[in-house]
């Protein structure tokens, strides 16, 4: 085993076409003892070539695997089943791993065998599952392999959530970002019920679809509560889970918003994979319509712990953002996103002028544009390349009537320019470098510059709004701080302030 480990190792470093127009030949040459002794070679050509970008070399890595399924070698076809997986298998690729099932007597090597099919298996396998030819594939896993295949498996966002009016949905945010999911849940025929640290609880007052509960912008994510397990440590723990998973509610939600059978993982930290699988197949006994695939779920069962026990939602795994169409290209430092709509909700009645001075890919342009008002947008960023990312993405908004221009400066220049002149700006929107993810040398001087070039382009009234990691103020300037609120920025707390330019 340790020289098999060695082997791989050293094949590992060795480019995909070398493996297949060397060592696989040489390896063909061997003799049925010399191969199982080079079974490494298997496992090299899995890893390396099927990471490789050229299709002609993984068709013929699948080949060569394919071939081996009928090696007379138990070993050898017992890692070409290991690897066949990681190519696109199809048709042939099945065929021949259940001749090779039917074919064996090895315990080990038909374990092998069923796992490959469960991840590849297709039509020819259900029947042979369900007909107890293949022990060991789960009936399960290859009818979510095969809903995952299937078309109509995505989201369905423009269906009714059923129970639509009364409804209730948590919606979820960065903690210090809930009064703005709240105002805006509440101006989208949602009551706010309670309003929880980084959760709003809402209740719908009318039918609704998930585009429309998407058309708010300052939510994370969206989940239906399923039920509180109070005993989360109990015995009877999994099987309450499962009850849930395959209660009449989770079922009805899952079976309308999702176009073919409905697919689910399982969000649980800290479980084990054996107990994932005890869930699953619980919930699959109560309800075979619905399927667990932790590999791309349509839904996530989020289970989280609290005082009260553990709180069991449901949620559709919305990808890609919808909210997000317009974004073409984005910065590393990106605003996320529900954070750039909030900055704009913070400023909302600022209209007119608006710049953002670090407008790296331009969320928070484009997220206050949308919000009607802006007659001429300015973004700038040192970086000439976040500025084309800028341009890009509001072209992409499609936002009429707004004249807008992107400029690659340092924003203490940006005073000089000419549609930034003193006292014409309405509004300084920003989420300016923070020091966190990209290191700024003197960050104090940063924002005592920012202060300073906002106070001289706001026009009397004009609003700053922008995201403060220091505890600095603006001395001796005309900027009265209206609002400031704690935010969570992803595990470190900024501020977020409004000042008015007096
Ligand atoms: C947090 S990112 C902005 C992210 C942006 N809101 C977005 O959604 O993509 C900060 C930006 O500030 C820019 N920046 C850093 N120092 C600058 C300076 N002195 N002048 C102008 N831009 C600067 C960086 O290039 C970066 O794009």
């Amino acid at each position: 085993m340790r020289s098999d480990n060695e082997l791989y190792r050293r094949l590992r470093e060795l480019p995909a076409g070398r493996l297949l127009a060397e060592e696989v030949p040489a390896f063909d040459a061997l003799t049925g003892r010399e191969r199982v002794a080079r079974v490494a070679l298997i496992r090299a050509v899995g890893t390396v070539v099927s990471a490789c970008a050229d299709e002609r070399l993984k068709a013929r890595a699948r080949d060569w695997l394919r071939a081996l399924m009928k090696d007379g070698e138990e070993k050898v076809r017992r890692y070409a089943a290991a690897a066949l997986p990681k190519f696109q298998a199809g048709a042939a690729e099945e065929s021949a791993l259940l001749e090779a099932m039917k074919a064996s007597h090895e315990d080990r090597e038909r374990r092998r065998l069923a796992q490959s099919l469960e991840r590849v298996g297709g039509e020819a396998t259900l029947r042979a599952a369900e007909s107890g030819q293949t022990p060991g594939v789960s009936v399960r896993k290859v009818k979510a392999g095969l809903a995952r295949k299937s078309d109509g498996s995505a989201l369905r966002m423009e269906a009714e959530v059923p129970g639509a009016s009364g409804r209730v949905v948590h919606l979820r945010c960065r903690r210090g970002l809930e009064s703005f999911v709240a105002e805006e849940a509440a101006a989208a025929e949602f009551k706010v019920r309670e309003v929880r640290a980084g959760c709003v609880i809402a209740e719908s007052a009318a039918a609704f679809t998930l585009a429309k509960a998407y058309r708010m912008r300052c939510f994370d994510t969206l989940a239906f509560p399923l039920g509180l397990i109070k005993n989360p440590s109990s015995a009877g723990a999994p099987d309450a889970l499962a009850a849930l998973i395959a209660g009449r509610d989770a079922v009805a939600l899952m079976k309308a918003l999702c176009g073919g059978p409905p697919r689910y993982r399982i969000s649980l930290a800290g479980a084990s994979a054996a107990l994932m699988e005890r869930i699953a197949e619980a919930a699959y006994a109560l309800e075979p319509g619905v399927l667990n695939d932790p590999k791309s779920a349509v839904f996530s069962i989020d289970v989280t712990s609290g005082a009260a026990g553990a709180l069991v939602e449901l949620r559709p795994r919305v990808t890609p953002n919808p909210r997000m169409h317009y974004r073409v290209d984005a910065v590393d430092a990106a605003s996320h996103p529900p954070l750039a709509a909030c900055l704009a909700r913070a400023s909302s009645g600022a209209d007119g002028v608006i710049w953002d001075p670090f407008c790296g890919s331009g969320l928070e342009l484009v997220e206050r544009a949308f919000l009607g008002g802006v007659t001429r947008l300015v973004g700038t960023d040192i970086d000439p390349a976040a500025v084309e990312m800028a341009r890009a993405n509001f072209a992409a908004a499609q936002i009429s009537g707004v004249k807008a221009e992107f400029l690659a400066c340092d924003f203490r220049d940006s005073p000089r320019l000419a549609s930034l002149s003193p006292g014409t700006v309405s509004l300084v929107i920003t989420n300016p470098p923070l020091g966190r993810r990209v290191r700024v040398p003197d960050l104090h001087g940063l924002f005592a510059d920012l202060f300073k070039v906002s106070a001289q382009v706001l026009r009397p009234g004009g609003l700053l709004v922008f995201i403060n990691p220091l505890r600095l103020e603006p001395e001796g300037l005309p900027l009265a701080l209206q609002h400031r609120r704690t935010v969570d920025l992803g595990g470190y707390d900024c501020r977020l302030e409004v000042y008015r330019r007096s």
